[in-house]
């Protein structure tokens, strides 16, 4: 039966995050961008790029965090201080839609009234306005998309925007995207920090990023979800199937964790058992996952190392 005390509950996870090596590289990488902006001659900017589910939505909220809005009078006004804003760019990609999903973010009344030239100008008016530091662009690889004449043109909107109103960019989409930045001199020139975020390693004698953040997950679902316990995933075979049924991705992983504490908390325990995993590993799809056609949890160590073995070139995945 559908509970929405158990789903509320289960969901609590998602306010939370794990700063494993890579996200904390790319949110120190962004606040340093940031910082070095407000006394440089030009803004410096950051692309952050990933495959899905590899977190770069969440080191933009957990760099968003820090600022918050505020409200100041001047003179007769009140206005809002909007120190950092998230936007993304539509699909299909217009340089009025880009603009609009920015002055909508900024808080702007009437966002989509006017043409591309109005919202630009009305966009410079209110970074300046807002005091506004940075600005998160997400979902950049919508640029990739077939209109590349339209895709040219936000290109030279971005380039002029970043000079002329000298607010730092944060550029956040899929790998390809820096292709996108590196077809153009002038905009690789105004990007050259940049992080990618992978999936995680498994690691061999030394615990690798993947099993520090199942490890650090689990403390998390225990305090904020308030489940009893958990198979000990602290010991590397029992790890093992969570890796090789989600690639080390950290969005799969947290998917087949709340499933599995769901279907447990649905049947009324508190103490999440290898079981449930088994069959929430059965009721997801899992694209990054390493052995197909078969659930790892149902697996030998032995064969499941073999798995991961033919998988993997090297064969290095647990004992490099
Ligand atoms: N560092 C992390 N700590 C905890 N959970 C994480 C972390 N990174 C990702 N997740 C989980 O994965 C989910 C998806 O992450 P996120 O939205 O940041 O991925 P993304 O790289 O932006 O993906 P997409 O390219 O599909 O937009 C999050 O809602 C969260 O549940
Ligand atoms: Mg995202």
């Amino acid at each position: 039966m559908i509970n929405k005390e158990i789903i509320e509950r289960v969901n609590k996870i998602d306010e939370c995050y794990i700063t494993h090596f890579s996200i904390k590289k790319a949110i120190e990488g962004i606040q340093r961008c940031i910082l070095m902006s407000k006394s440089s001659k030009e803004p410096v900017n950051f692309l952050l790029t990933g495959d899905g589910g590899t977190g770069k939505t969440t080191a933009c909220n957990a760099v968003l965090s820090k600022y918050k809005n505020s409200f100041e009078n001047r003179g007769d006004r009140e206005i809002t201080v909007v120190p950092a804003f998230y936007s993304s760019v539509p699909n299909p990609v217009t340089i009025k839609g880009v603009a609009f999903s920015m002055l909508k973010s900024i808080g702007a009344p009437a966002p989509n009234r006017g043409t591309a030239i109005d919202l630009t100008y009305r966009l410079g008016r209110l970074l300046k306005e807002c005091e506004t530091q940075v600005i998160i662009l997400d979902e950049f690889h919508h640029l990739l998309k077939k209109d590349l004449g339209k895709s040219n043109d936000v290109k030279e909107w971005l380039k002029s925007m970043i000079n002329e109103y000298k607010v730092p960019v944060i550029l956040v989409g899929t790998p390809e995207c820096s292709d996108i930045i590196d077809s153009d001199t002038q905009l690789a020139r105004r990007f050259k920090y940049r992080v990618e975020l992978i999936n995680l390693r498994f690691g061999g004698q030394k615990k690798g990023d993947y099993r520090m953040f199942v490890e650090a997950l689990i403390k998390l679902f225990i305090k904020e979800v308030k489940v009893n316990s958990f198979p000990d995933f602290q010991a590397q075979s029992n790890c093992l199937p969570l890796y090789a049924i989600t690639g080390g991705n950290p969005s799969n992983t947290v998917d087949l964790i709340k499933e599995a504490v769901l279907l447990s908390l649905e049947n009324g325990n508190e103490d999440i058992t290898k079981e449930h995993f088994i069959q929430a590993c059965n009721n997801l799809i899992f694209p990054y996952s390493i052995t197909k056609d078969v659930n790892p949890f149902e697996l030998s160590i032995e064969n499941l190392n073999l798995a991961i073995r033919n998988y993997t070139k090297k064969g290095r995945v647990v004992d490099e």
